[in-house]
């Protein structure tokens, strides 16, 4: 089965086909236009802008995923549409939903409504030819494993959903059967990147600059809270540590304190005009962040895998794209969990694109009359 997915939560136009093959779908075509620098120059996304953006890419963007002398010809072998629904921003929502109904009422295809966070759990059933890929499959028994193209997620399951707008831990004991065992109650862990960056003067996304600021850093120089790791359940908060951040910041730079808050912000970016002592503290409050952020996540779904039994852990969403979230989680499963197998998205594939909603609709394959879908930003689980 050939599945057209389309997504266009927020900034992304994404389109792409993937074919089913039972226990994965493989990756065609992937196709992805983006207004990301339009919002970097105002500093965050805005709205109204996202979605006159996604009116002018959705058409050039399914161009280009057939990429054919005869468009019409090529959507005739497609068997399903499918595209995110919610949760996202209303307008650059409505922009697909109303694309993929347009093109099922005219193909005559089913068309299967995606949740956003769902697709991003799908990610990891896409397999990409060894063409396309540089192997997405990781398992701590490599030499176990010799062929990591060959792996699947099994069930049960843990998916962390670690976003922009979402820090959500699920159980899965099947395709489509979604336990929430946790959820954030404040900030998401990649808008706690995003605002941080932000406060430091770089633009959306921030978990990027962040991350590559780090590297530099000393993790242990500042003592940044574990915000509820010590508690019974297996919600998460952030918003206590984005205040530590900017608080610890305004402390070593006095500029954020008595000037206006975008001078400051400036002022902190133009790393060329601080000291090499200044700079090595912007390192090391990016390092001390991150590892408070990466400690949190392991733990809490390390704890949450004892207590579940199960086979395989799965991170994804933009967040899921960071070294040290990986290689922590691969570091801990290897010491605590060495029968569990950790699986995370080719980086490409961690950010919004539609061959995660293609793939979720092929696992989930729920067709409805398009009349009866709409667009839902507040969709949740
Ligand atoms: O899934 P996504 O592309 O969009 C949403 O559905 O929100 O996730 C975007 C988020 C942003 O907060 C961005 O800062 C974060 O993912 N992100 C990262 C990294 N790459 C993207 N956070 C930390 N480290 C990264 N390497
Ligand atoms: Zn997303």
């Amino acid at each position: 089965m050939t599945i057209l997915g389309i997504e266009t939560s927020c900034d992304e136009t994404a389109i792409a086909i993937v074919e089913g093959k039972t226990d994965h779908v493989e990756l065609k075509t992937n196709v992805l236009a983006t207004s990301l620098a339009l919002h970097a120059k105002t500093g965050g996304i805005i709205p109204e802008q996202a979605a006159r953006e996604q009116i002018k890419y959705i058409l050039p963007t399914l161009k280009k995923a057939l990429d054919t002398p005869d468009t019409f010809d090529t959507l005739k072998q497609i068997d399903a549409i499918a595209v995110t629904y919610g949760p996202g921003l209303i307008g650059s929502l409505l922009v697909g939903v109303e694309t993929a109904k347009t093109l099922a009422f005219v193909l005559n295809k089913p068309i299967i409504p995606v949740n956003h966070m769902v697709g991003h759990i799908y990610a990891n059933f896409i397999r990409e030819t060894r063409e396309q890929g540089t192997g997405n499959r990781k398992n701590q028994n490599t030499s176990l494993v010799p062929d990591p193209y060959s792996l699947v997620p099994t069930f049960p399951l843990l998916a962390l959903v670690v976003s922009g707008g979402h820090t959500d831990l699920l159980l899965m004991k099947n395709h489509g059967d979604f336990k929430l065992l946790g959820g954030t109650r404040d900030d998401a862990a990649g808008e706690c990147f995003d605002k941080s960056a932000r406060l430091l003067g770089y633009p959306y996304p921030g978990g990027p600059k962040i991350s590559q600021l780090a590297e530099k850093g000393n993790p242990k120089a500042f003592a940044f809270p574990r915000p509820m790791l010590g508690s019974h359940d297996y919600g998460f908060s952030f918003s206590g540590l984005k205040t530590a951040f900017l608080n610890a910041t305004r402390e070593h730079f006095p500029i954020l304190r008595t000037s206006d808050k975008t001078i400051g912000w400036q002022q902190i970016i133009l790393e060329n005009k601080l000291s090499t002592k200044e700079k090595q503290t912007v390192y090391d409050l990016c390092a001390s962040l991150q590892l408070a952020i990466v400690t949190v996540l392991v733990r809490k779904t390390l704890k949450a895998a004892q207590e579940y039994k199960v086979k395989s852990i799965l991170l994804s969403g933009g967040v899921s794209a960071n070294q040290l979230l990986q290689e922590q989680f691969e570091e801990n499963i290897k010491q605590t969990l060495p029968e569990t197998q950790l699986f995370f998205p080719e980086k490409s594939l961690c950010t919004d694109n539609g061959a995660m909603i293609a793939s979720a609709a092929y696992f989930n394959f729920n067709p409805m009359p398009w009349k009866d879908i709409t667009a839902d930003p507040e969709l949740y689980f």
